[in-house]
């Protein structure tokens, strides 16, 4: 296995979840031989145009990946490939159960069908309306395409309508890439150029599809705004939500954007990774992942650090199936994006912007003190930016709560300088509170994200380095011996320094054994978790068998 087949994500290893009945590749071949895919979608469909690279010597493309799916019942067939002269790869989509002659019928019914029904696209920007107006479209599509199919079977019927749904009032084939689960990041830059796609797996790609105007672009924006009941406008003309499922979007508009208007959709994973996967991927090694257990296990607070993207977040949530099940936990972010196992007794919140009359804000900070009345065991908190937030965090340390909060650093040192220093300004007496900082970091180079450093905070406020990377030999390497961690440990559990070094080496086992049982999903993890904490006895026994997992009882 390569190492970047490691770093993929749960979801590739779940690929086949759910059923995908793709096209079947004969189909596929077939049809880019006869007419090329750029073609079977014709340019005045409306949407997308679909950028002509097809039209390529084939001696000129290497196909470096090939998959497919379903989305919205319409089968998707997804090509990646090297190009001659391109300098990313091409991720291209191919809707392969339509051919040229269905498509010009689709057209036409299209055609009948907005005579039908009389919409123009304004109506349907309307919010609340988007429903009705789905049924009546529904209805007059049924009508048409049994009119025009009559022999049409039940299953490729349901196919047409979802795509002519779609492509009447959706996003288009904006649409589909949402529903490539393998996709990240979804960049919208402006309609002069095609839309660029990040894969877990290839990272930034450009794509066949390109959408038509700039008056299309800033639709979509509007679509998706009125969808969370925000507006993007010429006077407003910025826009940050996040969308039903935790997907966050941003929009801008031109001339704020001065290439054009722009769409950034940043999926929210599907199938959260846990620390199955963390080990798995080498994101941190099992004496590492136990440590970072055992200060959890006993309460003790932590800042998760690193750069953009670095995977701070995710490490948050991965570490917080380590909690045991009979605390009260809250979580308090902008944008949905913890899941905890459902053992876990837990609050998620998340915060509000002010409506465009400045109406409304719930900002973390308000959740924060409102968390501190809901008599929570553990606090979670998506990321301390200002001075405001981090008082009230270091507040409710002191007051007895186990927090747990991201931050944008780029190592441990700076993340006590940047905490303590303006504009922040914690005071450095309240740092201790903080029991461990955790970094996390993406290789510039190889795009691997990785456990960077792991460090105490001393006494006197200063930091001491347990753990670091070291990115030649792709390993955590131990540092400084434990002084401030393992010495509240012992305090706080009345533990021997052998005693400690015991459990460190169980949590490692019951680590290992879930690599090799590969428990995976938040919720199997979480049962483990679990049972570690109710049951641990029997546990270990499992564990030192090496038997399966009982998740029946
Ligand atoms: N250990 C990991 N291995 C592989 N992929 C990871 C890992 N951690 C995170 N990712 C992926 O990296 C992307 C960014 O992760 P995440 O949102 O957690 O980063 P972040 O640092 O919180 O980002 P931001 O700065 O935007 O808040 C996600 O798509 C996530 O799936
Ligand atoms: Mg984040």
């Amino acid at each position: 296995m390569d190492k970047n087949k490691k770093e993929a994500t749960p979801t590739t290893v779940k690929k086949t979840e759910e059923p995908l009945k793709g096209p079947d590749k004969k189909e596929v071949k077939q049809e880019t031989k006869q007419t090329p895919p750029s073609t079977t979608i014709s340019k005045q469909a409306g949407i997308d145009v679909p950028v002509e690279i097809q039209k390529v010597d084939p001696k000129d493309r290497k196909k470096v990946d090939e998959y497919s799916f379903i989305s919205k019942k319409i089968p998707i067939n997804i090509i990646i490939s090297e190009i001659k002269g391109e300098y990313v790869p091409i991720y291209e989509v191919y809707i392969s159960k339509i051919s040229r002659t269905t498509e010009i019928i689709l057209e036409k019914i299209r055609q009948e069908l907005i005579k039908q029904v009389n919409l123009g696209m304004v109506d349907i920007t309307d919010s609340g309306k988007t429903d009705i107006v789905e049924e009546r479209f529904k209805e007059t599509i049924v009508f048409l395409i049994e009119k025009y199919f009559p022999d049409i079977d039940q299953t490729t019927k349901e196919f047409l309508v979802s795509y002519l749904i779609q492509k009447s009032l959706g996003m288009g084939k904006l649409e589909i890439l949402m529903d490539d689960v393998l996709l990240e990041e979804i960049v919208v830059n402006s309609a002069t150029e095609p839309v660029w796609v990040f894969h877990k797996k290839h990272g930034w790609l450009k794509t066949n599809i390109q959408v038509k105007d700039e008056e299309q672009v800033r639709h979509y924006a509007t679509m998706i705004g009125r969808k969370v009941g925000r507006q993007i406008t010429n006077i407003d003309p910025l826009l940050d939500a996040h969308l039903n499922e935790g997907d966050r979007v941003n929009a801008t508009l031109q001339p704020i954007s001065t290439a054009g208007n722009t769409i950034t959709l940043r999926k929210f994973s599907r199938n959260p990774m846990t620390i199955t996967h963390f080990l798995k991927f080498r994101t941190l090694s099992p004496s590492a992942a136990s440590l970072i257990w055992q200060a959890m296990h006993y309460e003790l607070s932590a800042i998760i650090a690193g750069g953009t993207a670095s995977g701070k977040t995710s490490t948050l949530n991965v570490l917080a199936s380590f909690f045991p099940p009979n605390q009260r936990i809250i979580s308090i972010e902008d944008t949905r994006e913890i899941r905890l196992p459902k053992y876990l007794h837990w609050v998620p919140m998340s915060t509000r912007q002010p409506n465009p009359e400045g109406k409304g804000e719930v900002s973390m900070e308000d959740l924060l003190v409102n968390a501190l009345r809901q008599r929570p065991d553990r606090i979670l908190v998506g990321e301390v930016r200002r001075q405001r937030e981090a008082e009230t965090l270091f507040e409710a340390i002191h007051t007895g709560h186990s927090c747990y909060a991201t931050f944008h650093s780029n190592n441990y040192e700076e993340t006590i300088r940047r905490l303590t220093n303006p504009p922040i300004n914690v005071p450095l007496t309240m740092l201790p509170a903080i029991s461990m900082i955790i970094m996390q970091f993406r290789n510039r180079r190889t795009g691997h994200r990785r456990t960077f450093q792991i460090a105490e905070i001393n006494d006197d406020s200063s930091g001491n380095l347990l753990m670091q990377y070291d990115t030649k030999k792709d390993i955590l390497v131990d540092k400084n011996r434990s002084k401030s961690l393992l010495a509240t440990l012992e305090l706080y559990t009345g533990s021997t320094p052998q005693e400690i070094r015991n459990q460190l080496r169980e949590k490692e086992k019951i680590l290992n054994y879930l690599v090799k049982q590969k428990i995976e999903t938040v919720d199997t993890v979480g049962k483990v978790m679990a049972e570690y904490y109710t049951n641990e006895d029997e546990l270990l026994k499992t564990v030192r068998a090496n038997k399966k997992f009982d998740f029946d009882t």
